[in-house]
């Protein structure tokens, strides 16, 4: 049996992949960072210690095969995945001025459907773990609640293809977590930018923040309010 902890971070870069990986490794954690192009090339340096990086086009089934065969194989077991890569486009784009293809379509793909072949494929090794916790890395512009309000900050930010796949997102997550609810796996949802904590467009966690995160993955206490959590 193996008794490490094991994580999946989607994303590489000097965003917040990044940050999550190098938490979780400092808690222990044996982490495995999946990502695609530039980044990937300039951050494979960073494989060392208990981080590593394995190249993978979330948009390609193959290299979500891939990525699983080989954790199968290493561990046989993962612990916690989170999804976090992402693209972002379309600031301030009116709907006539949406491109299909190049901002709809192929946002979507890296933003709900990867997230959902990864998760689906990731699930039997999540079973096998004594705490499996998927995190969807979430976004207020997708919280509909807070964007029908006028005075909400980022009300007014109008990126219509990020915005309704990170809603879209967030609906794939209370669902996945009803579902779940009678296994040990526990899904939830992590904003990592919240005004009262955090600078707008800052990829620095800031401490409250980190610690809800590593509550949510029972690895650390909560103070003050936590980030949407589900069912348990
Ligand atoms: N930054 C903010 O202000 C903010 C606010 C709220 C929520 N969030 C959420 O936080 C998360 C991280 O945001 P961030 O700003 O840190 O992101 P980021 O810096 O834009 O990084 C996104 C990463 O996703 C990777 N990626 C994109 N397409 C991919 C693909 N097809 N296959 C594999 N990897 C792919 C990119 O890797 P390559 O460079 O290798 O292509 C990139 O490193 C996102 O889910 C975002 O929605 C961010």
């Amino acid at each position: 049996m193996n008794t490490d902890k094991i994580a999946l971070i989607t994303e590489a870069g000097n965003g917040f992949g990044h940050k999550f990986a190098t938490l979780l490794e400092n808690h222990g954690f044996s982490v495995i960072i999946a990502t695609k192009g530039e980044v990937y090339h300039t951050r494979q340096t960073l494989t060392q210690g208990n981080i590593e990086i394995l190249k993978t086009d979330l948009t390609q089934r193959r290299d979500i095969t891939q990525l699983h065969d080989y954790i199968k194989k290493r561990y046989d077991k993962l612990d916690v995945l989170i999804n976090n890569g992402e693209i972002a486009n379309g600031f301030g784009q009116k709907i006539d001025q949406l491109r299909m293809e190049e901002d709809v379509k192929s946002l979507y793909e890296v933003n709900l459907f990867s997230i959902l072949e990864i998760t689906k494929t990731m699930l039997p090794l999540l079973k096998k773990s004594d705490m499996g916790k998927i995190i969807n890395i979430s976004s207020a512009l997708g919280d509909i609640n807070k964007m029908k309000d006028d005075g909400f900050h980022y009300a007014n930010y109008q990126m219509t293809a990020y915005a309704t796949a990170k809603a879209a997102l967030e609906m794939f997550t209370v669902l996945l977590s009803r579902e779940l609810r009678t296994t040990k796996i526990q899904v939830n949802s992590f904003d990592p930018i919240r005004l009262k904590n955090c600078t707008h467009n800052d990829v620095a966690i800031c401490n409250q923040v980190e610690k809800e995160l590593l509550e949510l993955l029972d690895i650390g206490k909560v103070v003050g309010p936590a980030a949407l959590s589900f069912f348990k």
